[in-house]
Formats: C-alpha cells, structure tokens, sequence
C-alpha cells in the first residue's frame, strides 16, 4: 500500500466524541514507551504525525489519524506506566477497554511488544483479555534494530509459545523497528489484506 495521505483527526477522552466509525479503523497498543507513536510515523512515512518521546506515558488520548482518506489507525496510550497514580490506571482501563469492546469500525487490534524483552505477564494478560473479548489482534515486536536478530527471535518465539497455553490459534506476528523501518511495509500488508475482505 501506498500512503498518499496520513493526517491528524482528533484526540479524544470520551468514547462518544470519537469519529464517525464509517470507516475500517486499527488501533496500536503496548506499554508506555514500548514504540506505538514511533512505528505509526514510521509506517506512514510522516516523522511527526504521532507524537513520541523518551519519557514513557506520552500519549494519553485516543488519537485518531486518517490514511488516504479510507482507513483509520489510532494511537493510544500505552498501560504498564508504573509513575501514574491508581485512579488514572483504573480509568485508562475503563476507557480504553470500553473502546476497544464498542468501537464497531474497529478491524484489528495491533498489540506491541518490546523485541529486547521475555515474554511479559502484563502484555500476556492484555493479549488474553482481547482473545476473551473476541477482539481480533496481531503481535507486533519493536525495537528489532536494539539488538540481534537472534535475540529478537527468540524473544518473538517465547511470547508465542506462551500465548500458547490460551490460544489454539497464535495471531500473526511482525518484527519491527521505527529506526530502520524492518517490517514496517507487513504491517501495512495487513492493513491491505484486512481492508480488502
Ligand atoms: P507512550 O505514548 O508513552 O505510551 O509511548 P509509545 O509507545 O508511543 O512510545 P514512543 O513511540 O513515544 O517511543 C518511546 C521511545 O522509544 C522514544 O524515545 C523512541 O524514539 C524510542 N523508539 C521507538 N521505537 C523505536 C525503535 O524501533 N528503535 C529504537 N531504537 N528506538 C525506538
Ligand atoms: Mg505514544
């Protein structure tokens, strides 16, 4: 796919002031800083898009963006955040749960998961809450370009065989970097595949 359009709707805290879901929307998650604001510029080619930083908890609103004006991805904020008082960690749940659950234009959710780390009881759990809730979801692995391929690997396989303990079926993964873009064009091939069925 190419990408001739890739612009900012809106960012919202209230699942009734989203946009119109009158189009395919994907949505990326992870833990604070994990790389979803980083790989959603880097997929669309636009370096400021999405905005990123060092300190973990950036994004803390459902940020829309449309894609040629067909489809939209959403960058949300990240859970795991260790510095955010219990009351914002309750309410992120409730929020971002209620829109993953709700949002009826929602096609797939991408999940991702730092490349450099063993599997994670956190990102385990949130991926076995999306498979009770029947949201369809696929792994994405960032930061590939932080160490070897070897590494990444392993770290790829050991999350998938944990999964395997709740699910028949392992939903299909991506390794990733923003940095050298690895994998950026599958995770649009995804998007293609999805938006064309
Ligand atoms: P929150 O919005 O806080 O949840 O974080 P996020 O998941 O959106 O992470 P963000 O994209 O802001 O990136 C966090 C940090 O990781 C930034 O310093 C990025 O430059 C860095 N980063 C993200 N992706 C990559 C990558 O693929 N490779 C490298 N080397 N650094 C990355
Ligand atoms: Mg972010």
């Amino acid at each position: 796919m190419i990408i001739k359009q890739a612009e900012f709707v809106s960012s919202n805290t209230e699942v009734s002031k989203l946009p119109l879901a009158d189009k395919p929307e994907y949505a990326f998650i992870g833990r604070s800083n994990v790389g979803k604001s980083s790989l959603i510029n880097a997929i669309t080619g636009r370096k400021y898009l999405a905005k990123t930083s060092q300190k973990p908890g950036k994004t803390q609103l459902i940020n829309h963006f449309i894609i040629n004006n067909t489809w939209y991805l959403v960058d949300l904020p990240g859970y795991g955040f260790a510095q955010v008082s219990k009351k914002s960690r309750a309410e992120w749940e409730k929020f971002i749960r209620a829109y993953l659950r709700h949002r009826e234009n929602l096609q797939c959710v991408f999940v991702l998961i730092d490349s450099r780390h063993e599997p994670q009881k956190i990102d385990l759990d949130f991926c076995c809450w999306l498979g009770e809730e029947g949201i369809p979801f696929m792994l994405v692995f960032t930061k590939a370009d932080k160490q070897s391929g070897v590494k990444s690997d392993q770290n790829v396989a050991k999350f998938r065989r944990a999964l395997k303990k709740w699910f028949e079926e392992i939903p299909p993964n991506f390794l990733t970097s923003a940095e050298t873009k690895l994998g950026c064009d599958k995770v649009l091939q995804a998007i293609d595949d999805v938006n064309q069925n």
